[in-house]
């Protein structure tokens, strides 16, 4: 594992970011939707940053949620978070891509890792990672970049704080998918995805053994329903859930 990471240098502004409003009507509610009751559920977070899901996924009646992250700032600003307001949520500075828990639980969570795999080989890796830790019955559940809706360029969404850019047109397999994000304070940063094709996808989920992998979402928060506002991201969403199970 390398001892730096792309988030190390952005951890705070990253975090600062969950206050963008398409955090909370889309990304957090389409996740929420999905999920259902989770009550009593055992939950592991791969790729969990500061704990933003985390945290929520333990508010949400989780029995237990451990959260993991190859960024140890992004670790850190979650055991700090940990410390001054306690939930019981534990966290990991790991690769998520060669994560052994020890034992299986009931819900793997991922929300946006699964996109920095560069090959179809690297994906399969971290979706047989979730396959591995989760218990027959369970249900692998996340966000992703939506690579089903790449743009030719540059995609700016300033009403909603982000644009995208893919130089390649059409994307070849590993291309990087650049994201500039500017919070509402007006700080600002920048990371990498990786594209992978949606069929890349269908075949690493079925590889490692899931059943029924599919593309869920996104959805607005019903307080939403009616803005204009998120037209523009709805029409052609640049992020998007995702969910499988573990056959029994
Ligand atoms: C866009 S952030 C999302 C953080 C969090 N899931 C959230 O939604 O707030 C992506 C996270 O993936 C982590 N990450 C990337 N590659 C990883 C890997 N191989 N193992 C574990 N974490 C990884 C990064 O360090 C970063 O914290």
């Amino acid at each position: 594992m390398s001892s730096e990471n792309q988030y190390d240098a952005i951890a705070e502004a990253y975090k600062n970011s969950k206050q963008l409003p398409f955090r909370e009507y889309i990304e957090a509610h389409t996740l929420f939707e999905i999920l259902g009751d989770i009550r009593g559920q055992c939950v592991l977070d791969l790729a969990c940053g500061e704990g933003f899901y985390t945290r929520k996924i333990k508010q949400a009646g989780a029995r237990a949620v451990t959260g993991v992250d190859i960024s140890a700032e992004m670790i850190k600003l979650a055991e700090e978070e940990e410390r001054v307001r306690p939930l019981g949520c534990e966290y990991l500075h790991r690769d998520a891509a060669d994560l052994d828990l020890g034992e299986q639980v009931d819900l793997a969570v991922a929300m946006y890792l699964l996109n920095y795999a560069k090959t179809p080989a690297e994906l399969l890796r971290f979706v047989e990672v979730a396959y591995r830790n989760l218990r027959p019955g369970g249900r692998f559940v996340g966000f992703n970049d939506n690579v089903q809706q790449v743009p030719r360029g540059t995609v700016s969404f300033p009403q909603y704080g982000f644009d995208k850019t893919c130089a390649n047109a059409p994307p070849q397999e590993g291309d990087v998918i650049l994201y500039r994000v500017k919070n509402e304070d007006g700080t600002a940063f920048e990371f990498e995805n990786y594209f992978l094709k949606p069929e890349t996808y269908h075949w690493a989920f079925q590889r490692a053994g899931f059943a029924d992998f599919q593309w869920v979402g996104p959805f607005i928060h019903p307080s939403q329903q009616d803005n204009p506002f998120w037209d523009a991201f709805m029409s052609r969403p640049p992020t998007i859930g995702f969910c499988a199970v573990k056959q029994e």
